[in-house]
């Protein structure tokens, strides 16, 4: 019963014994809240000192900052590729690596548009000047899908190949982490929704990366459109990540403005949800702090000049350690909500989470405003003589600022998201993977009001 109350208020670290504890700036659902109490487990830190608009009050503050660092049991974990390589010119070094995996045939995994400019011709004829062979599956579509996943299997074992290499954004990532699973698994992608559900290693996996980005490349996360359902499953699994993880700049220079924006602010996405995250860490959030400023200072630089090196380089490392942080961290619901919108209508990663960024933002404020006082300065804010909540306020703007400079569209009206859609969406997205460590946890109504509030 315990473990049930647990899982539903998606504090699966902070039991202990008896007591619950609850994370810094973390608050607990109503429904839960009366589960404990009806379960005889001790609050040790509730949400008593909330005023009435849910505003953690300043000595309630104090102690929270002043408790111990770790009111996780179980510690936390971080996973990453055997190797990263990144920087102008690790192409190369990433291709002597693959040749001491000693494979023979790699399936590379990319989309259309990429092998149409000659992208994919160009890597792939290096890899056979090494002896390797390469098969190119460039079905792949944006948020890519189970049958997408269905089809690079059969080419895979069709053609017999020992490795798998994806080439592109997060797209080619998780449609090739997908077969690379399926491939030493069996079954189908869905038996595999939720964390670690896997009990293999996938196939030997080469992420070369060229937008900036998702992160895909070094995570666990695998995200993949159920067809029938039209719901975003997230498999989230250390058997998925990569052996190799390559950011080559120059295969970015080529994203135009609208895509390099968006990607861009998956980046930032991640680096604020991981940082807020109830799942933080000091080592989570060193990695995160440092890539909001990257994204702050870079971001706006590559989408005014898409042939700025030193913009793309920093920016590639900037989503390399926003990824580096939610990979142990978990994201929110920035995330949770949309993968909702990408599932139901399509639309691409980065903007769906642009659009809701600031309004997730505002709605952590009660129990974040001492984290979100430091995004708005790692953002470049003024926040001198600030209390937290107005320098978490001076942060939200800003947010709102970048967006309006790097172009992105600023409400999902323009996207074609639909009122009545909302509903459905806000109860799916209080069940995707991502929602769970948010550091305040809401109710169906309170998602459907950020929705309604991203119109
Ligand atoms: N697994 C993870 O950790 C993770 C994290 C965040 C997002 N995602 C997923 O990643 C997907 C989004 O990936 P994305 O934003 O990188 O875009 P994408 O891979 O869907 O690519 C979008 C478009 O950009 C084009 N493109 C890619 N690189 C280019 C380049 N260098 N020059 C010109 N065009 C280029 C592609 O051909 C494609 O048409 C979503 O499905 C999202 O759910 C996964
Ligand atoms: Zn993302």
């Amino acid at each position: 019963m315990k473990k049930q109350l647990i899982r539903e208020s998606n504090l699966q670290s902070f039991c202990q014994g008896d007591q619950l504890y609850l994370q810094p700036g973390f608050i607990l659902s109503p429904g839960a809240l009366d589960k404990a109490r009806d379960l005889g487990i001790k609050i040790v830190r509730d949400n008593a000192d909330c005023n009435s608009d849910g505003i953690v009050s300043q000595s309630q503050q104090k102690a929270i900052s002043e408790a111990p660092s770790s009111a996780s049991p179980a510690g936390h974990e971080f996973i990453m590729p055997r190797q990263s390589l990144l920087g102008f010119g690790c192409l190369n070094q990433g291709i002597e690596r693959l040749k001491a995996l000693n494979c023979k045939k790699v399936l590379v995994v990319t989309d259309a548009v990429l092998n149409k400019t000659g992208l994919v011709s160009s890597v792939t004829d290096r890899f056979v000047a090494q002896g390797i062979d390469a098969v190119i599956y460039d079905g792949t579509l944006p948020n890519p899908t189970t049958a997408n996943v269905s089809e690079g299997l059969a080419m895979l074992n069709r053609h017999q190949c020992d490795t798998v290499v994806s080439l592109g954004g997060g797209s080619p990532h998780d449609c090739a982490k997908a077969i690379a699973l399926l491939a030493t698994n069996g079954g189908e992608i869905k038996d595999y929704e939720g964390v670690d559900k896997s009990t293999n290693p996938c196939l030997p996996l080469v992420a070369i990366n060229t937008t900036a980005g998702t992160a895909s490349e070094m995570t666990r996360f695998c995200i993949i459109t159920n067809e029938q359902t039209h719901i975003k499953m997230a498999i989230v699994d250390q058997n998925v990540t990569p052996a190799i993880a390559i950011n080559d700049p120059e295969l970015m220079l080529g994203m135009p403005a609208g895509l390099t924006a968006a990607t861009g602010m998956d980046a930032l996405t991640h680096a604020i949800e991981a940082f807020l995250s109830a799942n933080a860490s000091p080592v989570t959030d060193a990695v995160a702090s440092k890539a909001i400023k990257l994204v702050a200072q870079y971001l706006p630089r590559a989408v005014k000049d898409g042939t700025d090196r030193k913009a793309r380089e920093q920016m590639a490392y900037a989503q390399y350690m926003a990824g580096m942080a939610f990979n142990s961290s978990g994201l929110g619901y920035v995330h949770a909500m949309a993968h909702q919108l990408g599932g139901k209508y399509g639309l691409p990663h980065g903007i769906c989470n642009a659009i809701l960024l600031p309004h997730v933002m505002t709605y952590n404020l009660p129990v974040s405003a001492e984290k979100l006082s430091d995004v708005a300065r790692y953002l470049g804010c003024d926040v001198y003589g600030l209390g937290a909540q107005e320098a978490a306020v001076l942060g939200i703007k800003e947010v709102c600022r970048l967006l309006l400079e790097v172009g992105v569209p600023a409400s999902l009206t323009e996207q074609g998201v639909k009122v009545e859609d909302i509903p459905e969406m806000a109860i799916n997205a209080l069940k995707d993977a991502c929602a769970a460590t948010n550091p305040r946890q809401g109710t169906q109504a309170e998602i459907e009001q950020i929705f309604k509030n991203a119109l």
